[in-house]
């Protein structure tokens, strides 16, 4: 293997260095906490890419799939421009609630759109727009469903995101389970499709980025 294997002392060297979480997104995580909401948010580098990956494509057009209490999604927003807005998808009341509590506090809810329900019906009601950065991050076991849902609806130069493609290791294990093979799955989907050029990069728990042609 080429290249330095993070530990505690890098990790922390490189988000004290270029990720600036501010005190709202901090937050975020300490009230879900208190609410019993789950703490599986991206982690801050991880949102910080997210941030600089829509910046570089100059993105408008955000989707997110899966958006727990809207770390991630704020992010998101943040890196668009006046015109920008991101529609995310969430299956949990209780977290869609916490979700608008928080693009509220930062001063967002008219960026972002958060439509309730299971993310593959409400795909179906999203046919009709075309996004430049989607973000996967719901049940790992539909990822390559939800590819296969968004894949017609990018404009060329856009970004899929997709997280935990590493799934804690669990992809190179001998007997995955339902959620990894869903992983595995996705992971090989977007290697091989043609309309696509991939990579998982290895920030956090994995994050595959493909490039739609
Ligand atoms: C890993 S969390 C999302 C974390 C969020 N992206 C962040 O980093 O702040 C996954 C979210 O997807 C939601 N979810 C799970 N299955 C779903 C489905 N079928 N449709 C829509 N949302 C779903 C869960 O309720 C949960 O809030």
């Amino acid at each position: 293997m080429k290249g330095v294997p993070l530990n505690e002392k890098l990790y922390d060297y490189i988000v004290d260095t270029f990720v600036e979480e501010d005190d709202l997104l901090k937050q975020i995580v300490i009230d879900s906490e208190a609410k019993k909401i789950p703490l599986i948010q991206i982690a801050p580098d991880n949102g910080k890419f997210l941030y600089l990956l829509i910046k570089m494509i100059n993105a408008k057009r955000v989707l997110e799939i899966g958006a727990l209490a809207g770390y991630s999604t704020i992010w998101m927003a943040r890196a668009l421009p006046d015109d920008g807005k991101v529609t995310t998808l969430e299956i949990r009341e209780k977290h869609a609630e916490e979700s608008k509590n928080n693009y509220r506090k930062a001063g967002l809810e008219n960026k972002i759109e958060l439509m309730l329900g299971s993310a593959l019906e409400t795909l179906d009601k999203l046919q009709n727009e075309r996004f430049d950065f989607v973000f996967i991050d719901a049940d790992k076991e539909n990822s390559s469903n939800y590819f296969d849902k968004v894949i017609g609806l990018m404009n060329k130069g856009g970004i899929i995101a997709c997280d935990n493609t590493l799934k804690f290791g669990k992809v190179v294990d001998e007997n995955p389970d339902e959620s990894t093979k869903g992983i595995l799955k996705y992971n090989k989907k977007v290697a091989e499709d043609a309309g696509v050029e991939s990579l998982l990069v290895s920030i956090s728990d994995g994050l595959t980025i493909s490039l739609v042609k």
